[in-house]
């Protein structure tokens, strides 16, 4: 359902379990910059009304999903450290070229966040699967439905606003791509490492 074509090998986790503090760190900063993106693309896409509208409400679920994890952190008695490199992200934000129309520079913006959703959200099914404490297997269920939902609405932000066909046809490219980033990832305790 959610296009990937190469799925993490489940003994991620293992090594997830060993480092809980670790991911919950690095997992606190994706939702912070899952708010920042729709910030940007409200600062960077103002004439496109709909947009607007739904990344407002993006920011607050994003920054609700911050506080969660945060109030993860500090229950255990933890103090959130400093932000961690996602070699993930950095990577598959290479694959389309810079420049293009204004329409493109949306579109590839919108299928990146679609894709980072949609990763994430298979993460946090296999963390809800998984991990064997199981309040935070639950934890990662619930979040696992939201980012379901910003991977739908990101994809269809790119249909709508761009050329269906042409839209349809650098996803699937981008979706090969990013399971060739995939085949070096699986072995750190980030979400999308
Ligand atoms: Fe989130
Ligand atoms: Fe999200």
């Amino acid at each position: 359902m959610l296009g990937l074509k190469l799925p993490t090998d489940p003994r991620w986790v293992n090594i997830v379990e060993k480092n809980i503090e670790e991911i919950l760190t690095d997992h606190a900063y994706c939702e912070q910059k899952a708010a920042s993106t729709a910030i940007s693309l409200i600062v960077s896409f103002p004439e496109y009304t709909e947009l607007v509208q739904e990344m407002v409400a993006l920011v607050k679920e994003e920054i609700s999903h911050f506080k969660m994890v945060h109030d993860k952190i500090i229950e255990r008695g933890w103090t959130m450290g400093r932000d961690r490199k996602d070699e993930y992200v950095l990577q598959i934000v290479k694959f389309f070229p810079k420049g293009g129309s204004r329409t493109m520079q949306l579109v590839h913006r919108l299928l990146y966040a679609a894709l980072i959703e949609a990763r994430s959200c298979e993460r946090f099914r296999l963390l809800s699967e998984e991990l064997e404490d199981k309040t935070l297997a639950e934890f990662y269920r619930n979040l696992m439905v939201s980012e379901a939902n910003h991977y739908t609405m990101f994809l269809g932000f790119a249909r709508q606003y761009g050329e269906r066909k042409e839209v349809d046809a650098k996803w699937d490219e981008l979706l090969a791509f990013e399971a060739e980033v995939m085949k070096n990832l699986g072995t750190s305790e980030t979400i999308h490492g």
